[in-house]
């Protein structure tokens, strides 16, 4: 495995590969890595000849600086998963070499990226797709990974991936949670002993609303989600919406759309966590 900061170096070892009818598959992450990252990893290495997982955190996506500040990193326990888990390439560059210049491209990124995550981190999407941008523009890669913790991202990146008329296919994949149910993320590690103990009550609700479905209505099942979540202290929703897998949209009955999806962001303590699960509609 060989770790590059340079993009040009990158550029001329992936030319190469492209040269022998490499296939070439990639993970964009902000490292801290986790088994979440890692089953990413493992099936792009799996669908690809070749498989690059980037390390950058992004500047440009974090509309908080405390959180910017205070984002883990891990670099030396990064390369020695990625290396075990079979990764060719890891891309490890500077915010001088991501961005030499600062970055005013805005994006047009439609109503997917006007709702939830893109309400309450403004210019958080923008951010994302500069960096997604400029890596796929580096890579080009056949396929690129991403995680369905973030399920908004994803909508958002296949806008971007239209917007620009490119040819990368992107693969969603499966949320990894720890055995207590809690989706994995690098900000977990960042929760006190107790606060890791409270949080599993996201998922664990989310779980138990979808039993609720059809019976309770689309708002009753919105409002035990967030009274359940918020009456414990440690907790706080910011937001909680269920909506349309594909449009991004809330719902307003379970009729309206095949398996709505319910998307939530909590606060634990000072640490953001999100969260998704899908209702699957019964009536439809
Ligand atoms: P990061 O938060 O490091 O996540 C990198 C990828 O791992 C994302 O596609 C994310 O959805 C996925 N991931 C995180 N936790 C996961 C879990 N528990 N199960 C499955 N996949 C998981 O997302 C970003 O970085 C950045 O926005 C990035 C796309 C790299 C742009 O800077």
């Amino acid at each position: 495995m060989k770790v590059i900061s340079s993009i040009c170096e990158l550029r001329n070892c992936l030319s190469e590969e492209r040269q022998n009818n490499k296939t070439i598959g990639f993970v964009p992450t902000m490292g801290a890595l986790h088994d979440g990252h890692i089953s990413l990893v493992k099936r792009c290495v799996e669908e690809n000849d070749i498989c690059v997982t980037s390390i950058f955190v992004n500047p440009t996506q974090f509309n908080n600086k405390q959180d910017l500040a205070t984002y883990p990193r891990t670099p030396e326990n990064d390369c020695a998963l990625l290396k075990t888990a079979g990764c060719d390439y890891v891309f490890a560059p500077t915010e001088k070499e991501m961005y030499p210049e600062p970055d005013t491209r805005i994006f047009h990124l439609g109503p997917v990226a006007e709702v939830m995550e893109g309400v309450h981190r403004p210019g958080h999407f923008n951010g994302v797709a500069q960096i997604v941008s400029k890596l796929f523009d580096i890579i080009e890669p056949d396929k690129a990974y991403f995680g369905e913790k973030d399920f908004q991202q994803i909508a958002v990146i296949r806008v971007m991936v239209k917007e620009l008329n490119l040819q990368t296919e992107i693969v969603s994949c499966p949320i990894l949670r720890e055995v207590n149910g809690l989706a994995m993320s690098s900000r977990n590690m960042r929760l006190t002993p107790e606060q890791h103990q409270k949080a599993p009550l996201i998922a664990h609700t989310l779980k138990e609303s979808t039993t609720f479905v059809p019976e309770k209505n689309v708002q009753e099942v919105i409002d035990y989600v967030v009274n359940t979540i918020n009456n414990e202290p440690v907790l706080q929703v910011e937001y909680f919406d269920i909506v349309d897998r594909n449009t991004l949209q809330s719902v307003k009955n379970w009729k309206e759309t095949t398996d709505p999806v319910g998307c939530i962001a909590v606060f634990c303590g000072e640490v953001r966590l999100i969260d998704n699960i899908t209702y699957k509609n019964k009536l439809s």
